[in-house]
């Protein structure tokens, strides 16, 4: 079967389609990035060109295709224990909230695959054992929500994590499952996933002591950053910490918060 080459008004179409329905803007150039997700779903209809494809999604005879299409256009690299100061601020405020009795809620906003979840946990179950802790995941992406929900990875995602977690938490694949883990029932179980797109007005979900919103602002515009930290800190008790990736900053998006250290704010 022949390549199609994706035009550039095909590509326009498709940037606007991930901006409407994620709020990604996706950079001028990305044509390649673009063509090579989705060559599999023209194989799979058996379409001629991109442009098939859009319309096949705009004519919504096959509702499910959005939210294919939506999958194959997020970037969800992620690993345990990324950025590891992160967990060394959570295990104090754990701590904290171990010695005066307290509830922590932490949502992990853009989870993508889970990895950043299961480490919160790990510390949480670490410190407060059977105490009560919440960990939320959420990630518009239906695909990695999935995987998350298994706790299955492969065993090189896990290289940042501690030792005696990684004895602890996960067992290890046996025979065909070999260079794998999955994470053990008891903490998958306390972890809860949820679809849910940032850049839209947000379901009921509660307040949290600490929002990690990490590694996703990159792909939004500055209006969009913006709309969405506006939105995640009215989830945001008072006192609480919002944490971003390193590479990112809050510079010109927000100065209600007060910054910590950097890619550490915390709510007057
Ligand atoms: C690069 S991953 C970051 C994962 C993790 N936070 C980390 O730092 O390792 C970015 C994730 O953001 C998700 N994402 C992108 N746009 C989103 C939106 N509008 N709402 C919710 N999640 C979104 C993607 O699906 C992807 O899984």
């Amino acid at each position: 079967m022949t390549v199609a080459m994706i035009t550039d008004r095909e590509f326009m179409q498709f940037q606007r389609f991930i901006f409407d329905a994620a709020g990604i803007t996706m950079a001028d150039g990305k044509q390649a990035l673009v063509s090579g997700r989705l060559a599999k779903r023209l194989a799979h209809y058996q379409l001629g060109s991109y442009g098939d494809y859009l319309k096949l999604l705009e004519s919504r005879d096959q509702p499910a295709e959005l939210q294919v299409a939506v999958d194959l256009l997020t970037t969800n690299e992620t690993y345990f224990f990324r950025e590891p100061k992160h967990f060394a601020l959570l295990r104090d405020l754990a701590q904290d909230a171990a010695d005066k009795h307290r509830t922590l809620r932490v949502w992990s906003a853009a989870s993508s695959s889970g990895e950043e979840p299961y480490s919160i946990a790990m510390v949480l179950a670490d410190v407060l054992g059977d105490a009560s802790w919440e960990v939320l995941g959420t990630d518009i992406s239906t695909r990695v929500l999935q995987r998350a929900r298994s706790g299955h990875y492969p065993m090189e995602r896990a290289s940042q994590m501690p030792q005696h977690y990684l004895k602890r938490f996960c067992l290890k694949g046996q025979g065909s499952e070999a260079g794998t883990m999955l994470i053990e029932r008891a903490l998958r179980q306390r972890v809860q996933f949820q679809h849910l797109n940032l850049n839209a007005p947000l379901p009921k979900i509660g307040t949290f002591d600490v929002i990690f919103l990490r590694n996703v602002m990159i792909y939004f515009s500055l209006e969009t950053k913006r709309q969405v930290v506006t939105r995640l800190l009215a989830q945001l008790r008072q006192g609480g910490y919002f944490l971003i990736g390193h590479s990112e900053t809050l510079n010109d998006i927000n100065d209600t918060l007060t910054a910590v250290a950097p890619s550490i704010y915390r709510k007057p």
